[in-house]
């Protein structure tokens, strides 16, 4: 095992971070590695909003459904999937873009989403923790009229960063062989895959919890699918400019 492979391995995220900001020098190393993902055809299709205003922060963290983290740690990322800056290098060519495709759509967001990771093993490989905010996507909205954000772009998820103050356990993944398929998929074990890894989350979450918490991966599962989960994205998205046709 190298020293990367290692560092992989032993993520967790973070939710409690000291105040000890990051340098200047730390936060471009953390954008120039997000920018060295790859990306479709070179068309670099995302922007990211790096906050450490402390009012912004807050209320980002209470539009995220008040997670506290987002105000306390140092430096606050937006990720946004976008399509504007590649709508101005039509322009520029006099050329009129297509963006209305579901396609455009998750060239973006999957654009965005692995330069992000690539910012996230950059700050864990500094000693820095992450988390990544889903929660933004509650009131998008809001987000976006804060940020300043326009049309053809629209926030993903945020991620917080910062130096840890907590040293969490490293939470179990299902094993190799659920998600990993030898030449074509294979439906045939997957209940057994999901049982054991029941068993293994049922432990987690009662260690975790002093016994407070004793359900399974499944029944968390079954309870979050049970309804849709925000909704209010389709019509967010379409008012964004992301059409689908
Ligand atoms: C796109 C995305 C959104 C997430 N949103 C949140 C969030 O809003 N709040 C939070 O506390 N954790 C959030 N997480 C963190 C996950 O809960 C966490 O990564 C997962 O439970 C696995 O735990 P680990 O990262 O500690 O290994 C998010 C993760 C991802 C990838």
């Amino acid at each position: 095992m190298n020293s990367t492979i290692n560092l992989l391995q032993r993520h967790r995220s973070i939710r409690r971070y000291q105040s000890r900001p990051l340098t200047s020098e730390q936060i471009e190393n953390i954008i120039r590695s997000a920018q060295m993902a790859s990306t479709s055809s070179n068309v670099q299709a995302y922007s990211v909003i790096g906050v450490t205003d402390p009012e912004i922060k807050k209320k980002l963290s209470v539009f995220a459904g008040n997670q506290a983290y987002i105000e306390q740690c140092p430096f606050f990322l937006v990720w946004c999937a976008d399509l504007y800056r590649l709508r101005e290098a039509c322009y520029i060519q006099n050329s009129k873009m297509v963006h209305e495709t579901v396609e455009n759509f998750i060239v973006a967001t999957v654009d965005v989403t692995l330069a992000a990771q690539n910012a996230a093993i950059a700050a864990e490989s500094m000693g820095l923790g992450i988390v990544y905010i889903g929660g933004i996507r509650n009131n998008p909205e809001k987000v976006s009229k804060l940020l300043n954000i326009p049309e053809l772009v629209y926030p993903v998820f945020g991620m917080c960063v910062g130096y840890p103050d907590q040293d969490p356990a490293i939470r179990p993944r299902l094993e190799m062989k659920a998600i990993y398929h030898e030449n074509t998929y294979h439906t045939e074990d997957i209940t057994g895959h999901i049982k054991k890894y029941d068993e293994v989350m049922h432990q987690y979450y009662l260690e975790r919890t002093n016994g407070k918490r004793s359900t399974t991966w499944s029944q968390e599962m079954a309870a979050k699918f049970k309804q849709p989960s925000r909704s209010h994205m389709r019509s967010f998205l379409n008012d964004q400019g992301f059409r689908f046709e």
